[in-house]
């Protein structure tokens, strides 16, 4: 294959640099020798390229050798050049010639492989010329830059994104038309030809072309996102794009009709930028690329909403997601969560009874984060019991992950909810812990749930205790409870140390401390607090 000759010139040029390793340069390779041709004539001296191999930091000079291919043949002389190029009076015979390049640098040489060609046979045209593209039916079309009669062409494709070119054609003549191609999809290709004598010429440059829309197929895949609370009627309608191969073309607009409790309805476009509505329509790029629409209203009194994306080609099936419908799953199932920064994997013990099963929905939400952010949600085969996200999973934030069951009538129920932390730390104490004396011999304790959003670490549970005198007693409290005040019981006259902490995967977290007395019967009951405070 050719390479631009200065490639290989600048590498001969580089003089710079301190040297690297004690070897002799590497042996070059692809060399290739031709006559390169213009549309008129084709050039009288031979010229070859080759690829270095070697770095092009270590001086290294590179020199063209050739010879006669048999020593009988007195119409072709030896010689060497720098420059790659091999004058005309060492073949104008014709004839057949060995051609090799050495490389030397300051601690030895090495040769590449040689080639031996006829001198006749090497003229290389220039790239196919003209080349257009048409979509309907997709097919490339050229004309070869050949002086005389015309030769075989190669062509090769590819849909773009792709970096190799899987799909090679040669005895291709002018025009290639591919044969059902994806639609709407951009393909990029490159032709070269001979003229029927000689050498192949260069690839082409890279042309691209998009094949056609057709109607749009599948459904949209339409959610919603209530918050950290998923049976909640406070929950905002979110959807995702088409992916292209389920557009097939440009989707003009995705049009909702939102059907209310009380029997009204309303039509919603995203493609009606006029109407007032529309600023509730929020576009947002997903992380993964796929672009989400989210709908910035409550669906509070709303029952159902359905939608169609549509093209010029046509709409797809509408999709219709029953907000009213959401139920809880009394069997709650084993799950299993694994996360880091940039995954997420979720599995579940399947239910026994899949019949009515038509898919599961798994989605996540940060705690804390506005409606529609740092939320996703994938739809999961009945026959599969987990899934995997990609994402940017913030450190020390809780997330929520809950799986649904979709029936097949379109009711949706909750299996469950799990807390995860791509990466967990130490949790402050628990706020506002304060104590209240009931009777003589209890008191109750008061504090303020750490709200999820602000819960670096998934709790376990809480630890409660008290020290009077030399004793010491310890309660557990469930981390469910968190909220419930909690009631220390017959308890004697004296001073006391009570304490509240959270235990996470770090063990027992940062103390919340008070002090409290129990005086003896018949004394007016009272408590201390930070040994200064009288309250009763
Ligand atoms: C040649 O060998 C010497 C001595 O080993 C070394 O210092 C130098 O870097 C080598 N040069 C090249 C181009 O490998
Ligand atoms: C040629 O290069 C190869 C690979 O770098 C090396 O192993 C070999 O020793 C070299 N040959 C000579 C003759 O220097
Ligand atoms: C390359 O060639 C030049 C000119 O002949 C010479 O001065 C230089 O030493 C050569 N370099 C090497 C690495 O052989
Ligand atoms: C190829 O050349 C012919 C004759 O010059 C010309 O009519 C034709 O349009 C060219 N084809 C393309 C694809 O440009
Ligand atoms: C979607 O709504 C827009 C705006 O109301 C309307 O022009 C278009 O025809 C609708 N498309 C379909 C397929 O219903
Ligand atoms: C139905 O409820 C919606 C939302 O609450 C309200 O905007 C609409 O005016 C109501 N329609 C009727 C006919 O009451
Ligand atoms: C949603 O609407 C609220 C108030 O109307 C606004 O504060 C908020 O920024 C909007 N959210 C987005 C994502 O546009
Ligand atoms: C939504 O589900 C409820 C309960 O299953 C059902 O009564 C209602 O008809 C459904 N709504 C629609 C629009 O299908
Ligand atoms: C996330 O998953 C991908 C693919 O399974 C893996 O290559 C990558 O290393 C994972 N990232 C982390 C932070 O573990
Ligand atoms: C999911 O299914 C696989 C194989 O079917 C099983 O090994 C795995 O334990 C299941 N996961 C859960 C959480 O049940
Ligand atoms: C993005 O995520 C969606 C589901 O959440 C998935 O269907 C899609 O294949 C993902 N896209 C990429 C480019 O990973
Ligand atoms: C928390 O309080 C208990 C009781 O006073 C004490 O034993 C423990 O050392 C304290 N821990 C921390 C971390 O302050």
């Amino acid at each position: 294959m050719a390479r631009p000759i200065t490639r290989w010139l600048l590498s001969i040029l580089v003089t710079s640099v301190s040297a690297a390793a004690a070897d002799p340069p590497a042996p070059p390779s692809d060399l290739e020798c031709f006559r390169p041709c213009d549309e008129t004539s084709c050039h009288v001296d031979i010229q070859c390229t080759w690829d270095p191999k070697s770095d092009p930091k270590i001086p290294t000079n590179y020199t063209l050798h050739w010879e006669p291919a048999h020593n009988h043949d007195s119409h072709v002389k030896g010689g060497t050049s720098l420059d790659g190029r091999i004058p005309r009076e060492d073949f104008s015979g014709g004839g057949e010639l060995r051609v090799w390049v050495e490389a030397v640098n300051q601690n030895g040489s090495n040769k590449s492989q040689p080639v031996v060609f006829n001198v006749e046979g090497i003229t290389k045209p220039p790239p196919p010329k003209d080349i257009t593209a048409e979509p309907e039916p997709l097919e490339f079309l050229w004309n070869t830059s050949c002086i005389e009669s015309s030769g075989r062409c190669h062509i090769r494709y590819r849909t773009k994104g792709e970096t190799d070119w899987p799909k090679f054609e040669d005895e291709v003549h002018s025009t290639y038309a591919v044969e059902e191609p994806d639609f709407f999809t951009v393909y990029e290709f490159q032709v070269r030809c001979d003229c029927g004598t000689g050498l192949m010429s260069d690839w082409s440059k890279i042309h691209s072309v998009r094949s056609s829309e057709s109607d749009p197929v599948g459904e949209v895949d339409l959610w919603r996102d209530c918050g950290i609370s998923p049976l909640s009627s406070d929950c905002f309608l979110t959807w995702k794009s088409l992916s292209d191969s389920q557009a097939r073309g440009f989707i003009r607009g995705y049009n909702l009709t939102v059907f209310y409790s009380n029997g009204s309805e309303l039509q919603m476009s995203t493609a009606e930028p006029n109407r007032q509505y529309v600023h509730e329509i929020v576009e947002q790029l997903c992380s993964n690329g796929t672009t989400k629409w989210f709908l910035n209203a409550t669906l509070k009194d709303v029952s159902s909403v359905s939608i169609i994306a549509y093209s010029s080609k046509g709409a797809t099936k509408e999709s219709f997601l029953n907000i009213s419908t959401t139920g809880k799953e009394e069997n709650v199932l084993k799950v299993n969560l694994e996360m880091n920064k940039e995954n997420l994997s979720v599995s579940w013990d399947p239910p026994s009874d899949v019949s009515k099963l038509k898919e599961y929905v798994v989605q996540y939400k940060q705690a804390g984060s506005p409606p529609g952010r740092e939320f996703d949600w994938i739809r999961v085969k009945k026959s599969q019991n987990g899934t995997f996200f990609k994402g940017q999973f913030q450190e020390y934030k809780a997330y929520q992950v809950s799986v649904f069951k979709v029936l097949n009538s379109k009711k949706v129920l909750h299996l469950f909810t799990e807390i995860g932390y791509s990466r967990q730390k130490a949790l402050l104490a628990v706020p506002s812990f304060k104590v209240e004396t009931l009777t003589e011999t209890e008191v109750t304790l008061h504090w303020k749930a750490i709200p999820l959003s602000e819960q670096t670490a998934r709790i376990w549970c809480y630890e409660i205790g008290y020290k009077w005198l030399d004793t010491q007693k310890v309660f557990n409290v469930n981390a469910s409870n968190d909220h419930q005040p909690f009631t220390l019981r017959d308890l004697s006259p004296g001073d006391y140390e009570v304490w509240m902490r959270a235990i996470t995967e770090f063990g027992r977290e940062a103390n919340a401390t008070e002090t409290f007395k129990i005086n003896h019967q018949q004394d007016m009951y009272a408590f201390v607090q930070d040994q200064s405070k009288h309250v009763h």
